[in-house]
């Protein structure tokens, strides 16, 4: 599926919220309970550390203050919003969703609420969603979240596994603007790779106990991610009619260094024009591009009139980029 959205009314994010648990684990950490070192670590995916939940938080726990903190940007509350979509694989339970949860939590009580999943590249499938049901007035204002505590599902005797992950979720509002705005989506998904990362014991197909954990074909996913990365902006940058030299702010899925140095060199995007969090918090799947969003905004690089490219790859196999011209003022 590809877009351009200039037809319809535009589009943009008021607030961004984020938030990471408090507890740090660093690569000595696991280094106690895998074979592993802080050197292969940093040198292979580029993470030094990650945030992990504490067992009594669950994700929309972690997720509640980034709500808040997007609402309050956008001059919002709770009873404001009348769409809530939670993009995530490790929601509270099955259900009630974790949308409903957060709807209740914060008085969205008029707000549609479910949750949405297509691995890491949630976030930018509920974007796209949100803006068609904003721009075609369905929905007034919507609270869009990625967020995943995957420490959860990870299996700690697993190092080519339990090395990569975190802990995070970021939370934005999408209403209509005067001008700017969303520009276009290119989104996709190949079931046929499914099988490179995937969460067998999880749904109603039945499997042993022991395939409960994310279970990986790190090279594939490699290849994979490598590739998509560039092609997915590739795709929409050409749609669009935009090149990539007119990209202020490139934010990739941070899942390895390795990875985003590829797409950055492939595309072309000097490195001051990338934004960068896998160091600090591994691969948040969804939690990663919202995350990285309120890094850049609080560090004053993300500023009114910006165009904003963002790719997202990962279970699904997904992905997706979004390309935004940016209407708000929101340094901390
Ligand atoms: N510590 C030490 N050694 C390790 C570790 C570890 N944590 N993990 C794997 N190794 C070993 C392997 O066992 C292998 O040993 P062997 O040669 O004796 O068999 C060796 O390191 C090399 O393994 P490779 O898989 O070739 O290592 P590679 O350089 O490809 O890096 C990695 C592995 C980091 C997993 C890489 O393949 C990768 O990043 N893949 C993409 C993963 C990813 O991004 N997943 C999520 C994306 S989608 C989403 O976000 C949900």
């Amino acid at each position: 599926m590809i877009a351009t959205v200039s037809a319809g009314r535009p589009v943009s994010i008021t607030g961004l919220g984020c938030k990471v648990p408090d507890r740090i684990v660093t690569n000595e950490e696991l280094a106690k309970f895998v074979d592993t070192s802080d050197e292969w670590i940093v040198e292979r995916t580029g993470i030094r550390e990650r945030r992990m939940a504490d067992d009594a938080e669950a994700l929309s726990d972690v997720a509640l203050p980034a709500c808040v903190d997007a609402l309050a940007q956008a001059g919002l509350e709770g009873a404001d919003i009348d769409l809530l979509i939670v993009a995530t694989v490790t929601p509270d339970m099955a259900f009630p969703s974790t949308a409903a949860i957060l709807a209740d939590k914060l008085g969205a009580t008029s707000a549609a609420a479910y949750d949405l999943s297509a691995g890491c590249t949630g976030f930018v499938y509920a974007l796209a969603q949100s803006y068609g049901m904003v721009a075609g007035g369905v929905a007034k204002r919507a609270l869009v979240v990625g967020g995943d505590l995957l420490s959860r599902i990870l299996d700690w005797d697993d190092r080519s596994t339990l090395v990569l992950f975190g802990d995070g979720a970021g939370a934005v509002v999408l209403e209509a603007v005067p001008d700017h705005g969303f520009v276009g989506f290119e989104l996709g998904a190949d079931g046929a790779g499914g099988q490179s990362l995937w969460l067998p014991g999880s749904g109603s197909r039945l499997f042993d106990e022991s395939e409960k954990y994310v279970k990986m074909n790190g090279r594939e996913v490699f290849k994979f991610a490598t590739r998509i990365l560039v092609q997915s902006a590739e795709d929409l940058l050409a749609k669009c009619e935009v090149s990539i030299d007119d990209v202020d702010l490139y934010i990739p899925h941070q899942a390895n260094m390795r990875i985003i140095d590829h797409a950055t060199r492939k595309l072309g995007v000097p490195s001051d024009r990338v934004v960068i969090n896998v160091d600090r918090y591994g691969n948040t799947s969804s939690g990663s591009i919202p995350l990285a969003l309120a890094d850049a905004a609080a560090d004053g690089r993300l500023r009114p009139g910006q165009l904003v490219l963002m790719t997202g790859m990962g279970a699904g196999l997904t992905w997706g980029s979004a390309l935004i011209r940016w209407t708000k003022e929101m340094a901390a």
